[in-house]
């Protein structure tokens, strides 16, 4: 296993470029299930999740090649009955994994995935999925441990309990494969179900309202090949900008939509940062430019679904915040756990209380290096932002978690003039 060694107290300066979306990636991936022509997918992350969607699709049947960014999804060799089931091993290591059983049961009639568990940051059931497919017409029952959904899907109207980003992709992709028109109510509005519904309607399928709270798809019973490139990683810029932010410097961010995080950027610049939008120069495209120097002010945040604060940001803001001149509070309505990083981050001086969702951050004026450990991507990525701001040396264990959402963070970080390598446990 690998750790993370930062030596921390240098200002970051210089420019990087935003990667493809992971989790605008997973579900497009996931969709190439839809048609059993070639699809062409540019700016892919490099990324654990990736790599582990690729090996699902291949156990569903699928033959895919990396070129670079570009991931090629082909057809595999003819088999006399269509696979349709997630196994376990591949379910465990990934929660995103029940993306398939949508575009599995509407093309095929059935599909078979292990249950996820709980994890790190929630109990995260997929009872929406279910629900939404039962009301396109699946039938459901579970044998050891596993869900099985049988049935022709019908079009149908949608309500959802709660705006779910896994539960909108599922039914979006079901629906894109199943003639006449589905309507979603309370979708999620998340960006990257914007890109998916783009990818679906290369595909062939007509979605309107995708990042909105109602989605329309009609749907066909043969979709086509697409090439489709990947949206810019908006939490993978916020990280960035947050890091910037609580280490000091300045930072020109090449490819962030400024759309995307726009309550991000609110609350940085409330905290005393100067960010402002890059036009596209010399050859690079537009983005943005963060520029912070000393203590920052104390900014409260609540997470919300988009375009409220993103629950994936709330980690490394909680680790800004820890060396801000005030008090805080950050609560966490999306993940009923999500506070595993406030015990570490303690261990490094911060002074951070939690009550049920919600952490009173009374700001301190340093940080001081320590080992620490990653409890998931974000956490992990929130532990680096307050190493590169503390005095002296930080460990951080478990950094596979680190490495299931952000390419390469030590080579982007190092780029920007920070001390941090990788080395072996
Ligand atoms: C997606 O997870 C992201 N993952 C998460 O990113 C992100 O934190 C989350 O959306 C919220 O923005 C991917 O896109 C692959 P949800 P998802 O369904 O789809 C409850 C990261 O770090 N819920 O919107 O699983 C659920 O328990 C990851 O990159 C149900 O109750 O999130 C949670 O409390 C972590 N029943 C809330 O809804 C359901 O059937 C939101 O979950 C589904 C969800």
């Amino acid at each position: 296993m690998d750790k993370f060694v930062i030596d921390g107290g240098r200002r970051l300066r210089g420019t990087l470029v935003v990667n493809g979306s992971k989790n605008a990636a997973l579900p497009i991936l996931v969709a190439t299930l839809l048609t059993d022509e070639p699809c062409l997918l540019d700016n892919v992350p490099r990324l654990r999740d990736i790599r582990t969607t690729v090996r699902l699709l291949e156990t569903l049947g699928k033959r895919v090649v990396f070129r670079g960014k570009t991931v090629v999804v082909l057809p595999g060799p003819r088999s006399r009955r269509p696979r349709t089931r997630a196994p376990y091993d591949l379910v465990k290591q990934m929660r995103a994994s029940v993306l398939v059983i949508g575009p599995l049961l509407a093309r095929f009639g059935r599909a078979r995935t292990a249950l996820p568990g709980g994890c790190a940051i929630g109990l995260r059931p997929v009872d929406l999925h279910l629900a939404g497919l039962a009301a396109l017409g699946a039938r459901e029952r579970t044998e050891g441990g596993d869900v099985i959904l049988e049935g022709e899907l019908k079009p149908g109207r949608l309500r959802l309990r709660l705006p779910s980003v896994g539960a909108t992709e599922n039914l979006m992709m079901a629906a894109a494969a199943v003639p006449g028109e589905t309507v979603i109510e309370n979708a999620a509005r998340e960006p990257e179900i914007a890109d998916l519904g783009r990818f679906l309607t290369s595909l062939g399928a007509r979605v309107v309202g995708a990042g909105t709270s109602r989605v329309r798809v009609r749907g066909a019973r043969r979709l086509h090949g697409a090439r489709h490139r990947v949206m810019a990683d908006r939490i993978e810029a916020g990280t960035y900008l947050i890091a910037c932010a609580a280490a000091g410097g300045d930072v020109r961010l090449i490819g962030a939509e400024p759309p995307h995080l726009r309550t991000l950027l609110e609350s940085l610049r409330r905290s005393g940062a100067q960010v402002r939008q890059e036009p596209a120069d010399g050859g690079l495209r537009a983005g943005l430019r963060i520029r912070m120097k000393g203590r920052p002010r104390a900014v409260s945040i609540r997470t919300k679904p988009h375009p409220g604060f993103p629950t994936d940001l709330q980690a490394p803001w909680m680790a800004y915040m820890s060396l801000a001149r005030g008090k805080s509070s950050i609560r966490e309505h999306i993940f009923e756990r999500r506070f595993l990083h406030a015990a570490e981050l303690v261990r490094m001086g911060a002074d951070i209380s939690v009550a049920g969702r919600t952490a009173a951050v009374n700001g301190v004026p340093e940080l001081r290096g320590a080992p620490v450990m990653a409890s998931d991507i974000r956490a992990g990525a929130a532990l680096i932002v307050a190493a590169l701001a503390a005095g002296g040396e930080s460990e951080i264990h478990r950094v596979y978690h680190v490495d299931r959402g952000y390419e390469r963070i030590e080579r982007v970080l190092r780029g920007l003039g920070a001390r941090i390598r990788r080395a072996k446990e």
